[in-house]
């Protein structure tokens, strides 16, 4: 039972920073400054990993009528059981979500599919140094490990495309408030801005091509 306490609360705790950072500080603050004139939403995601921050955004496209073109990069693909393990459902907010995370899963690579009628998705199996954008991105969640673990995939020369293909307006929001990030992403030209972060961290950044 106590495993399982702390098995929760961590879930709880991912939830909840999934929520703050992406959904609420990015797409939520995109779509209220933005969101009437467009039409669908573009969002991309640096890292698919277990598919929590998709289903968010699949969630949040239905309850609010909102239609989305998801890109996403996964190298290295869970697989689906190792997925449905961690019992996303089990958390209130999700309950319903069994279907729509094994739906995330299983699309094929490199192809657009319909998931619900407000999301599509494409994800691609690729490092995000080989990936070209093909498209504007109107909201980007930056979602690389910390630059403890992977310093390289938070410099100036790796988020140069993506910040090159972000829509005028257009928002990136990741959990990191690094001074150095914070930097690269003024290098590239965005405003950025340090705002509050998730339960348990200070603050985070989010860019804003203006
Ligand atoms: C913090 S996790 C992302 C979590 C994910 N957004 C979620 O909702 O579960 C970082 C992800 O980046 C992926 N990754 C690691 N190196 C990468 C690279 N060079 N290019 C693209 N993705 C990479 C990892 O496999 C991992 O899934």
């Amino acid at each position: 039972m106590e495993a399982w306490d702390e098995y929760y609360h961590s879930m709880h705790g991912a939830l909840n920073e999934a929520i703050h950072v992406y959904i609420e500080s990015g797409l939520a603050f995109w779509k209220a400054e933005h969101g009437i004139k467009k039409n669908p939403c573009t969002v991309f995601e640096m890292g698919f990993g277990t598919g929590l921050n998709a289903l968010l955004t699949l969630e949040y496209a239905a309850a609010n009528d909102f239609t989305i073109l998801y890109e996403t990069l996964e190298p290295f693909p869970l697989a689906l059981q190792e997925v449905q393990e961690l019992n996303f459902d089990s958390l209130p907010t999700l309950q319903n979500s069994k279907e729509s995370l094994r739906k995330l899963h299983l699309a094929p690579w490199e192809s657009s599919v319909q998931i619900s009628s407000t999301f599509s998705l494409i994800k691609h199996k690729i490092l995000l140094e080989k990936f070209m954008p093909q498209r504007q991105y109107d909201v980007i969640y930056y979602d690389a490990f910390g630059f403890r673990v992977q310093p390289e995939m938070w410099s100036e020369e790796i988020l140069r495309p993506l910040v090159n293909a972000m829509s005028p307006n257009g928002v990136l929001v990741t959990y990191s408030a690094k001074g150095s990030v914070r930097r690269a992403l003024e290098v590239l030209g965005l405003d950025v801005f340090r705002i509050e972060g998730p339960p348990g961290k200070r603050e985070m950044l989010r860019a804003i091509r203006f």
